[in-house]
């Protein structure tokens, strides 16, 4: 089983039709169908124009989806109330340039906003590409952050593989401590 779909077996029954969810990393617009289907509204962004084309034709007959071309580093520019779900597949857009790629530091402040804008007992999901130029550094700084402020990992899923993708499956518990 590849991450992509780990994570949507993961997600499915943690969703409910009156959640708010954000995709922050829209990409191919594979993650925001599958959540539109599930919940009330998403929020899906991505920097790249071309993502942001192709994700429209694909969600054209989803009216619960707002889609973002923007930066995700500016989410709170955008949402002002919690969420239940914040997603981030991490990396470039697949049959791209692959020139509009996730850089760590900008990932990890995204990272922090989300969680701050994260209902208690929401879920934050990350996928991590290591094969990458800078997919290392990436996880490695996300995962120093993660571990040092003791956030509860619910799950972690990466096939036997060197360098194989790692998504990291969080609940927010309000006993963790705060950024
Ligand atoms: C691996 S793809 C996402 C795949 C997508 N979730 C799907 O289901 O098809 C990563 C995406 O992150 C986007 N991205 C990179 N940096 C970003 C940033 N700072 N803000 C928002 N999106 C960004 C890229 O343009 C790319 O489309």
């Amino acid at each position: 089983m590849n991450n992509n779909t780990f994570v949507h077996k993961y997600i499915k029954p943690l969703i409910r039709k009156d959640d708010l969810v954000v995709d922050m990393t829209a990409g191919n617009g594979n993650d925001t169908l599958f959540l539109s289907k599930l919940a009330g509204k998403v929020i899906a962004f991505d920097i790249s124009k071309e993502a942001i084309r192709r994700c429209k034709e694909k969600l054209k007959d989803c009216d619960n989806v707002v889609l973002i071309n923007d930066d995700h580093v500016s989410i709170d520019k955008y949402l002002q109330e919690k969420a239940r779900l914040f997603i981030f597949n991490l990396g470039y857009l697949p049959n791209s340039d692959e020139k509009t790629i996730t850089q760590a530091e900008k990932t990890l402040i995204a990272f922090k906003k989300a969680y701050e804008l994260l209902e208690d007992k929401g879920y934050l999901i990350v996928t991590f590409y290591r094969g990458h130029k800078g997919g290392k550094d990436e996880y490695y700084l996300l995962s120093e952050h993660i571990n040092k402020n003791r956030f509860h990992i619910y799950e972690t899923y990466c096939q036997p593989k060197l360098d194989a993708p790692v998504t990291v499956i969080i609940r927010k518990d309000q006993s963790s401590t705060s950024i």
